[in-house]
Parts: structure tokens; C-alpha cells; sequence
């Protein structure tokens, strides 16, 4: 089901997927910002916030300049504050090292405090149009189901195995759909706790759903 699987998900996502995100915008620094976000925090939640950090903060100049205690106080509520600190870092890092712009490929944006390889293939996908894979725990459901992989997502050597598979179903063209897609997939009907199978677009060679496994995949941590 291979490149299947890219097409199906992104003519779903064009016919059933979100469209109206405030941070679905041509702009590298409001894509971050809106990553960071939501590693921890869901869409509903970050959408009052995010539209508060922006008019306080509306360009990454502003947000570099700014004490580090009043980007902690536009942070405050979401929690995770780790993640205000090195958002706060990075602003300054694109200001000095990049002269305000935002590098363009994984690899830099991965150097960047709070920025992993998700996050950086997030940013360079959404913001930049870069073909690359993204791996988040969504993804890891989406992809642990469709495909039956079993073992617990967070070991070395299975989560290995996702970002391979991960990589290998990207599509040549349409990044933009395709990374939205398999974020809106996980979040609106991969779900953990009672998938909607019955309107996937993926349900068709899914081997969790075929083989009733759904409740059994990803695999939990090991206790
Ligand atoms: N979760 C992480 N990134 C997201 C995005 N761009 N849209 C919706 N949910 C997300």
C-alpha cells in the first residue's frame, strides 16, 4: 500500500481536514511558535494562547528583545515552561547567528534550543515546503496501526524502524497536505482511546484494523 497510503492521506486531508489553523500561514516564525506549542499542548487549548503570545510578541525581533520574565508571563498556563525558556533562546540564536531569518533546512532548525527532528521537519515541511518526515505521537499511532508494527515507540530500535517507514512514504510532491494530514488523521480519527475506522481513509490494508488490534497498538511502554 505504499505511495497509496501518501495519495489517501492527502485527499482526505484536502476533503476533511483543518484548514483554518491560524499557524497555516507562510511565515517561519509563527510555524515554530506554533510547534512549540503544541508539543505539549492540544490545538484547542494553544489557539487563545497562541493569539495572545503573537500580539505581544509579533515578530521573532521582538520576542529576542524582550525580558526573558515577560515571555515566561505570555507563556504562563500552558505549563512545560522549559519550553518558553528555550523558545526565548532560540529568538535570540535567528537573531545573531541568522540575522533574523529563519534557517530553512532540518538539519539548522534542529540545532536550535527546544527544536528536535519532529519538530525541525515540522517547521522546514510547513514553513519552507522541505520533503521531510515528520515523527510525533500521533504519527507513531497512525504508523504502528496501518502497518502492525508492534513494540514500544519510544525504543531505539523500533522508533528506528517508524522514521525509516516514516521517510520511505513521503511523497514527492504536496508535503504541506501530506504532514497536516497525518497530524489531523492522528488527532481526529486514529485516536487512542476509540478510532474511527469506519470513516479512515486508511482503513483499507490498515493491519491493526484488519486484524482487530487497534486496542493493542502502538505498543505501551513496558512496565
Ligand atoms: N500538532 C502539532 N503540530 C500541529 C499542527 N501544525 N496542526 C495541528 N496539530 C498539530
Amino acid at each position: 500500500m505504499e505511495n497509496a497510503f501518501a495519495e489517501r492521506l492527502v485527499a482526505w486531508q484536502r476533503d476533511h481536514g483543518r484548514h483554518d489553523l491560524p499557524w497555516q500561514v507562510d511565515d517561519p516564525y509563527r510555524v515554530w511558535l506554533s510547534e512549540i506549542m503544541l508539543q505539549q499542548t492540544q490545538v484547542a487549548t494553544v489557539l487563545d494562547y497562541y493569539a495572545r503570545f503573537l500580539a505581544r510578541f509579533p515578530s521573532v525581533e521582538t520576542l529576542a528583545e524582550a525580558p526573558v520574565d515577560d515571555v515566561l508571563a505570555a507563556w504562563s498556563g500552558l505549563g512545560y515552561y522549559s519550553r518558553a525558556r528555550n523558545l526565548h533562546k532560540a529568538a535570540k540564536r535567528v537573531m545573531d547567528v541568522y540575522g533574523g531569518a529563519f534557517p530553512q533546512a532540518r538539519s539548522e532548525l534542529e540545532t536550535l534550543p527546544g527544536i528536535g527532528r519532529s519538530t525541525a521537519a515540522a517547521i522546514a515541511a510547513f514553513a519552507f515546503g522541505e520533503r521531510e518526515a515528520i515523527l510525533d505521537g500521533n504519527v507513531k499511532r497512525v504508523l504502528t496501526r496501518a502497518f502492525g508494527i508492534a513494540g514500544f515507540p519510544g525504543e531505539k530500535a523500533v522508533e528506528k524502524k517508524l522514521w525509516a517507514l516514516a521517510e520511505r512514504l513521503l511523497p514527492e510532491t504536496g508535503i504541506q497536505a501530506y504532514t497536516q494530514g497525518q497530524m489531523d488523521l492522528g488527532a481526529t480519527v486514529c485516536t487512542r482511546g476509540r478510532p474511527a475506522c469506519i470513516v479512515c481513509p486508511m482503513v483499507d490494508g490498515c493491519v491493526a484494523a484488519r486484524e482487530g488490534r487497534t486496542g493493542e497498538l502502538p505498543t505501551p511502554r513496558p512496565k
